[in-house]
């Protein structure tokens, strides 16, 4: 029998592979932590003869380079090469006060020969939205931040049952990566469009609008490391991001404004009818409508974004899946959604 002989490493290539291992963790440490120091923009709103005021940057691979700097916040305008970027482009976080005034400054002008007034309405209650959502997740104690989640369901709910295209507008714009607070506006969107056409009243339509808006409020309590994280999270790291729900339900349960018939939006999102899903198994009866109406948005949504590892779903692939594995998801709410996305207008 041959004897395997293991050929020995000399000490330069054992320490040149060492440093290649760390260098590649530094460099995903750096990326988790960094990833929430930018934030994602719409496009749409970026117009070839409105200057801003803050610096555009894009994200490649695990590294953020500029795209545009406006040193000392000096407006620059825009080139047509930049305008026509196709990935995601992104602010500092610290710019979005610049940029909220920005967006606010576009309120009643349409200059944006390239959209529609009604997609440009549809992006800036969408930019409004994620950074409440935004502020929400980084001060979820703040009494003045979940009131302004209020103002922008009710203004959503109002919109959208008064103009039924707006929630095609809405959900049309995309997304180019995943995060927290642009998933929590798409499943607030999907979540009124689905409880609409499920014939709910007007008041749970606004429970389910804030409740899906807040769905995922306890993942401000999930680190960056966890929560950006590229790839399978180990049983420790997925204990840790089940425990948003529990965390969600402690920070809701504090606010005397936030409706407690909302709170089974969150508490039970990942609850399955199967008795498969998380954190108590309940089953069939024992969910909410919230729940089952969440469980469907938030699954659907989570399918369609891309992410740096999985690229998105198309609309038609990600229902065929909640189709396959229908024994999790309420059968009339799931064929109002196919119908209501059914409406897309592409
Ligand atoms: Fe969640
Ligand atoms: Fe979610």
């Amino acid at each position: 029998m041959k004897k395997y002989i293991p050929i020995e490493k000399d000490s330069l290539q054992l320490s040149r592979e060492k440093e290649f291992v760390h260098s590649k963790s530094q460099r995903l440490k750096d990326f988790y932590h960094d990833k929430e120091k930018y934030y994602s923009i719409d496009k749409n709103l970026l117009l070839p003869d409105v200057d801003i005021i803050f610096s555009l940057f894009i994200q490649k691979s695990l590294e953020f380079e500029p795209l545009l700097l406006a040193l000392e916040n000096l407006p620059v305008g825009l080139t047509p090469e930049i305008l026509g970027y196709e990935g995601n482009i992104l602010i500092k976080s610290s710019d979005i006060p610049l940029y909220e005034k920005y967006i606010k400054s576009l309120n009643g002008q349409n200059n944006n020969p390239n959209i529609t007034s009604d997609n440009k309405n549809a992006s800036l209650m969408k930019e409004k939205s994620k950074i409440i959502v935004k502020d929400m997740l980084e001060d979820p104690t703040n009494t003045q931040n979940i009131k302004k989640c209020g103002e922008v369901i009710e203004e959503m709910v109002y919109s959208i049952l008064n103009k039924k295209e707006l929630f095609y507008n809405l959900i049309s714009i995309k997304s180019h990566d995943f995060y927290t607070y642009i998933h929590s506006v798409n499943v607030a969107v999907l979540s009124i469009g689905l409880g609409i056409a499920a014939h709910l009243s007007n008041e749970d339509i606004y429970n389910i609008g804030i409740g899906a808006l807040l769905h995922d409020i306890g993942k401000c309590t999930v680190p960056p490391e966890i929560l950006n994280k590229i790839g399978k999270l180990t049983s420790t790291e997925y204990k840790i991001m089940k425990n948003h729900v529990i965390e969600g339900e402690k920070i809701l349960k504090k606010h005397p404004n936030f409706p407690e018939a909302a709170l089974t939006a969150i508490t039970q999102h990942h609850e399955r009818l199967s008795g498969k899903g998380y954190p108590l198994n309940l089953t069939g009866a024992n969910i909410s409508v919230f729940g089952k109406i969440t469980a469907v948005t938030d699954c659907y949504d989570s399918l369609t974004t891309p992410r740096l590892d999985k690229p998105a779903l198309t609309p038609f692939e990600a229902l065929s899946i909640l189709v396959h594995e229908c024994e999790h998801y309420d059968s009339d709410l799931l064929k109002t959604f196919i119908k209501l996305i059914g409406g897309i207008q592409q």
